[in-house]
């Protein structure tokens, strides 16, 4: 059942299920952006209660870093947790997060990268110069999954067997966008010009469809040792919500969402559980098509341009870096 119903039907009778309890993540590490709050939280209390050693919170505020540590340890003191400070907000400090990643951590496992906003007003982001949900959640995410990839390919080099995993939280929104700039001369160009905003939630709905266009496009470069996909969290109550003053919001989220620790559960089977799947896109816990326009023949087209454009926009904000120097 697609569409609006099925969806509505979805939240109501699916109940995310945890991570089944034999499960051990004992010697790994995880990364998680956003991982101060919501479903980032979330997920990595769920990964410390399943023992994994040691956790780094990508947070742009380091004293609810250290907030969310706090909670992590009390639930489980013996994980390593740190919070580092990011904002995707700025590409110097991407950039230092990433090679703080790269010097480190001895070994990096897993990335959930969820960092993420949802904003209904046209808002530039004053660092970049560019609109903030595309900023965020599209060019941040993006450069991140590149930067990234130096550490997440190292470790299974130097420690045989699992392949490592890198899960982009995307959402079923990316159903519900028109994506009326992708034939634009410059996509991204386009997305940062006022008049073609759009209503109400398609801005973010567009960025998380940018979402899935990227992971799909990264997944087919990166080879087996290295699985990217993507998760639909489902709707969850939390602070992403917090800026949306669409009429009977709060009544219809009270009704349908599904809480950050369910959201969480999510998070953690996409970016632990379907290693068998590159390039997947989750929902429900299991391996579903994305939107029809994702994989149609114009939908392609729209990949390849997406990834050409975020490179030479990614390039020339870090032009020292070979941004592509970790494909295949
Ligand atoms: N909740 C849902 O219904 C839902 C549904 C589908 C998909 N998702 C996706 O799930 C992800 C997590 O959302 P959530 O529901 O957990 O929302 P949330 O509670 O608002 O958490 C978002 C996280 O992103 C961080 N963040 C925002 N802007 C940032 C920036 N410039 N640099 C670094 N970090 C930044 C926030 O930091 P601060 O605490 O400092 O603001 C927070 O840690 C998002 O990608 C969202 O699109 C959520």
């Amino acid at each position: 059942m697609g569409g609006m119903v099925g969806f509505l039907y979805r939240q109501l009778t699916f109940a995310p299920k945890p991570l089944p309890a034999d499960i051990s993540l004992l010697g790994k590490t995880v990364l998680i952006t956003g991982g101060n709050a919501g479903l980032g939280l979330e997920a990595a209390k769920e990964m410390a209660a399943h023992n994994i050693s040691r956790i780094i919170l990508g947070v742009r505020n380091l004293s609810k870093g250290e907030a969310a540590k706090a909670e992590i340890l009390t639930q489980s003191p013996n994980c390593d947790v740190l919070a580092w400070e990011l904002d995707q907000e700025s590409f110097p400090s991407m950039q230092a997060f990433a090679e703080r990643a790269a010097v480190e951590l001895d070994r990096l496992d897993i990335v959930i990268l969820c960092a993420g906003v949802k904003l209904l007003e046209f808002i530039k982001s004053k660092s970049t110069g560019h609109e903030m949900n595309v900023q965020v959640n599209h060019i941040g995410t993006a450069l991140l999954s590149l930067l990234l990839l130096d550490p997440l390919q190292r470790t299974p080099k130097a420690d045989p067997g699992q392949p490592t995993r890198l899960t982009v939280v995307t959402s079923e929104v990316h159903f519900w966008t028109e994506f009326e700039q992708k034939d634009a001369p410059n996509t991204l160009a386009r997305l940062d010009e006022p008049s073609l905003f759009g209503k109400g939630m398609d801005r973010y709905n567009t960025s998380k469809l940018l979402n899935v266009l990227w992971l799909r496009e990264l997944s087919s470069r990166v080879g087996p040792e290295l699985i990217v996909n993507g998760v639909n969290p489902g709707l969850c109550a939390s602070t992403l919500h917090r800026s949306d003053t669409t009429p009977g919001i709060k009544s219809f989220n009270r009704i349908f969402a599904w809480t950050s620790v369910q959201g969480g559960h999510n998070l953690v089977d996409a970016a632990v559980q379907h290693s068998e799947a590159q390039g997947a896109y989750l929902s429900e816990q299991g391996i579903k098509n994305p939107s029809p326009f994702v994989i149609s023949a114009q939908g392609k087209q729209a990949q390849t341009k997406l990834w050409n454009e975020t490179v030479a926009l990614l390039q020339e904000q870090l032009p020292g870096v070979n941004l592509l120097k970790n494909h295949v």
